[in-house]
């Protein structure tokens, strides 16, 4: 696990239309989070033996961090992945002084919802109708709690 690069910027635009079909991140807005030019927000990267495998895109704002982005490729899905992707940004936020780590999942997003759930994270609301297709966000928390 490891920060974003410049060079990181086309495998993680990729991975965001495959990932995210419905509301892809614009590779202008990922360029500018990599570079440092969003404030909050950090984009973390996952490779295995040198195989780029996966990132998330984590914002701090003081106690309360959120998880806003979180994908692995394909091939190497089911593979422990995204755990090691929370954890890391369990510890990059505990870094910044976050003591929540906060998130939105789609309701049928069958993948993620399990992922959370076994990574302790409990629902604290619901928000009808969020995205662009009419789709429920179920809004999940953890505390951050520095994983080892
Ligand atoms: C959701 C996603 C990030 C999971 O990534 P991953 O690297 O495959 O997840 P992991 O291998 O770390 O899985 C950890 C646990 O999550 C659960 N899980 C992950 N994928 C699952 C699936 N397809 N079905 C059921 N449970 C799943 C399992 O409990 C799994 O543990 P196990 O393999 O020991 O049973 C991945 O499917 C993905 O990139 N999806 C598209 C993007 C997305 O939906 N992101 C989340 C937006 S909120």
């Amino acid at each position: 696990m490891r920060r974003a690069a410049l060079g990181d910027i086309d495998a993680i635009v990729d991975l965001e239309e495959t990932a995210f079909p419905a509301d892809p991140w614009s590779s202008v807005l990922i360029e500018e989070a990599v570079a440092g030019l969003l404030p909050t927000t950090t984009f973390l990267v996952a490779e295995i033996a040198a195989r780029w495998v996966g990132y998330a895109a984590v914002s701090v704002v003081q106690d309360v961090a959120e998880l806003q982005r979180i994908a692995t490729v394909v091939a190497a899905r089911r593979t422990g992945v995204a755990d090691a992707l929370i954890d890391a940004v369990d510890a990059h936020a505990g870094e910044r002084g976050a003591e929540r780590l906060l998130l939105e999942v789609r309701e049928a997003n069958v993948a993620a919802r399990a992922l959370y759930a076994g990574a302790g994270f409990t629902e604290i609301a619901r928000r009808p109708r969020y995205y662009r297709d009419g789709t429920d966000a179920i809004v999940l928390e953890r505390s951050v709690r520095m994983t080892p």
